[in-house]
């Protein structure tokens, strides 16, 4: 990373220290923020939508890597304000209707600022990757500064999950060239887990109606 004009390499440390602790402040404010609605969502609605809450900043080198790749430069200010995804939240749902939920939910609270929307799921990714994307804008309360910090949250099903999980092995392992018979049976996958997800939805729904009818 390029060192400030006046700068020793403890100023330069420092610096990184306090660029990296804002996101870590900033993805603690927004798992607090999901734990929170997790836990009133499971006390209104006896089951908890979230299933899962997976965080990460990224590393010094995937940094620089990606700074690289997408021309960004290496100083604070242009990747505060040019790169998105150094504070990443996956969130894994039960059902597809509960991922939109979660969305909304978050993106309604007034300290959250939606910077993009990409909706995955809606319009599925060519080799079948399904999720919602979501750039959001928090502010971090230093001692002496707000200062506005940038994360990436990716809402998807368990299944959507799991689909995922293995397209990006397979796609590390094949360095990117995976073969067409694989893609295809890939994209094959995804269609299973897309109907295992309806399903399963329909099935919840079921048992929710007849609950309701019972208590009534
Ligand atoms: P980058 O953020 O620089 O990667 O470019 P982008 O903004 O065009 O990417 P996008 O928002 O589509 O994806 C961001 C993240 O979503 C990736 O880092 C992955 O974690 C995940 N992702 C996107 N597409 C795929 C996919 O096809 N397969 C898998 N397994 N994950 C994906
Ligand atoms: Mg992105």
């Amino acid at each position: 990373m390029t060192a400030p004009p006046d700068g020793t390499l403890r100023t330069l440390r420092d610096e990184f220290t306090r660029f990296t602790m804002s996101y870590q402040f900033g993805m603690e404010e927004l798992l607090t923020k999901i734990n929170i609605l997790k836990e009133e969502f499971t006390h209104l609605h006896s089951y908890s939508p979230i299933e899962h809450v997976g965080s990460r900043i990224k590393t010094p080198d995937s940094i620089t890597a990606k700074a690289i790749r997408k021309n960004i430069p290496l100083n604070f200010d242009s990747l505060r304000a040019q790169m998105f995804d150094i504070a990443g939240i996956r969130i894994t749902c039960s059902f597809i209707e509960d991922t939109y939920k979660v969305k909304d939910m978050l993106a309604g609270q007034h300290d959250v600022r939606v910077v993009e929307f990409e909706d995955y799921i809606a319009n599925p990714k060519p080799n079948g990757y399904k999720s919602l994307h979501m750039i959001v804008e928090v502010p971090v309360f230093l001692s002496d500064r707000v200062q506005p910090v940038f994360a990436e949250i990716q809402i998807r099903t368990i299944a959507m999950d799991f689909w995922a999980s293995l397209e990006h092995k397979i796609f590390y392992k094949y360095d990117g060239e995976v073969p067409q018979s694989i893609r295809d049976e890939l994209q094959d996958a995804a269609d299973v887990a897309g109907r295992l997800d309806v399903k399963m939805e329909h099935l919840h729904n079921e048992v929710q109606a007849l609950d309701a009818r019972r208590e009534n």
